[in-house]
């Protein structure tokens, strides 16, 4: 499993794709596009938000889990853009049946929310995300299945759209949406995926059975888990790893390794509590070489320091295996780093940070600093290259964090990347349980 430890975007698509040439397929289990996964590959650039991140690698299968929402017109942009590279896309992409479709008016209601909400807003992607979920659990939902069944569709759509266009008109004084544009829509898009839909716990069960090799694609982080996260700053669904077998349909005995990746230091994007937020030119600084704005939405995305104390809630709560610290580059040139080592509450000394989000809001955060480096690292692909004081910051960063680091990433190419074990770059086969997890 590769997943995310901080609040999203910490490079799990270039990790997902660069490890993906070893495995026979390559799962989406959780989210739906409001994910941007960046993959880029001797200077190609490709951002999928629904496709999972094994797509570029011919080998591996590519399937999208019963917890993942789907938006059609998304997916069909996607997979379109794809085949324009010459990717043939159909043949490997397999799409659970019990997949929540996005509906037009699950958008309407996400961007008549947020406005509603005004300055307490979420800051959400507006693709409706949060609304799919809501009919997930409400047992009023549009399933994949569905688009195939014309009097299924027609009259599961009557009832949610006029539930939906209700809330629209009355409680937000919008407008509702017309029955016949959107079950059309609905079944004209649908027809785009004929043959696509595919049992996916079956197929994984199969597939292991078989013992292939499978990878499982965390979208957001785990500060953006509906449960554990920031709440209600959060995503709609649970992002961290118990969420692999609800979403996917596979036991626990499918993970045996989970590989958390973390920036090398923090992005958050949208609202909410951010305790080691930078508002000054060092931040700035940070955002500027890291490029950071939103693969989804283009928003510029908020920097600080690392957050160890939220990093050790993320390792303990997904049992994190190894961590993968990526853009380690975007940190070269400072003459200080700091890390986040432990919150204070009310003269409360917190190694984790506390489970009521609203305390967030009054912690205060202890630091630690390092000296840093003038040295590039853009592109070292050996541990022993990099300048000292980069791994002084790394072994802090493995002693705090709460698990060890295994992978660094040092630019966005999937070739820039050093695999570590126990201090030592080694470059043959790297094995968890006896099974090998990648090779290069
Ligand atoms: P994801 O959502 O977790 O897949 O991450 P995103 O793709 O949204 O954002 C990560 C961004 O950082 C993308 O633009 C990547 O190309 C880029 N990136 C990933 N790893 C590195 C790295 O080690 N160094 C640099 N400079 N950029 C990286
Ligand atoms: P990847 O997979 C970063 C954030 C939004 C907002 C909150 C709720 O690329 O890491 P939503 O539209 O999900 O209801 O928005 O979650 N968010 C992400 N932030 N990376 C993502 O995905 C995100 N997906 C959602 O910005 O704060
Ligand atoms: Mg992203």
């Amino acid at each position: 499993v590769v997943l995310g430890t901080q609040w999203g975007d910490e490079g799990k698509g270039k990790i997902v794709d660069l490890l993906s040439k070893d495995v026979d397929a390559v799962v989406r289990f959780q989210g739906g596009h409001n994910a941007g996964h960046t993959l880029v590959a001797e200077g190609n650039k490709t951002v999928l938000h629904l496709v999972p991140s094994g797509i570029l690698n011919e080998g591996a299968q590519c399937l999208i889990g019963n917890g993942v929402v789907v938006s059609l017109e998304a997916l069909k942009t996607e997979t379109e853009a794809l085949e324009a590279l010459g990717i043939d896309v159909r043949s490997r992409l397999g799409i659970s049946p019990a997949c929540p479709i996005i509906m037009p008016y699950h958008e309407l209601l996400d961007h008549a929310r947020e406005k509603a909400k005004g300055k307490k807003a979420i800051g959400t992607t507006g693709r409706g995300i949060g609304p799919a979920y809501e009919d997930k659990v409400s047992r009023r939902g549009i399933r994949f299945s569905d688009l195939f069944n014309h009097d299924l569709l027609s009259e599961k759509l009557e009832e949610a759209l006029d539930y939906h266009n209700f809330v629209l008109d009355k409680y937000f004084g919008g407008e509702g949406l017309s029955f016949d544009l959107v079950l059309d829509d609905a079944l004209q898009l649908g027809a785009c995926f004929t043959g696509l839909m595919m049992d996916v716990s079956g197929e994984l069960h199969r597939l292991r059975t078989q013992g292939k090799r499978i990878l499982y694609e965390g979208a957001q982080g785990t500060l953006l888990d509906i449960d554990h996260g920031t709440y209600p700053f959060v995503t709609s669904s649970n992002t961290t790893i118990g969420a692999v077998c609800t979403g996917a349909g596979v036991g626990p005995d499918a993970i045996d390794y989970v590989l958390g990746i973390t920036k090398a230091y923090t992005t958050r994007v949208g609202h909410g509590p951010f305790p080691t937020e930078l508002f000054d030119d060092v931040g700035a600084g940070i955002a500027e070489r890291g490029a950071e704005f939103g693969a989804t939405t283009g928003r510029a995305r908020r920097c600080g320091w690392l957050d160890a104390v939220a990093l050790r809630r993320a390792a303990h709560t997904n049992g994190v295996t190894g961590f993968c610290v990526t853009k380690l580059d975007v940190l070269d040139g400072l003459d200080e780093i700091k890390v986040g080592i432990a919150y204070r509450l009310g003269g409360e000394v917190l190694d984790i940070p506390p489970q009521n989000p609203e305390a967030w809001d009054d912690l205060e955060v202890e630091y630690e600093s390092f000296p840093g480096w003038q040295e590039t690292t853009r592109g070292v692909t050996n541990y022993d290259d990099l300048p000292d004081n980069a791994k002084t910051y790394l072994a802090a960063m493995e002693a705090l964090c709460g698990a060890p680091l295994h992978m660094i990433s040092t630019g966005p190419d999937r070739k820039e990347i050093i695999f570590i074990y126990s201090g030592v770059s080694f470059t043959v086969e790297f094995f968890v349980q006896g099974n090998p997890v990648c090779f290069f």
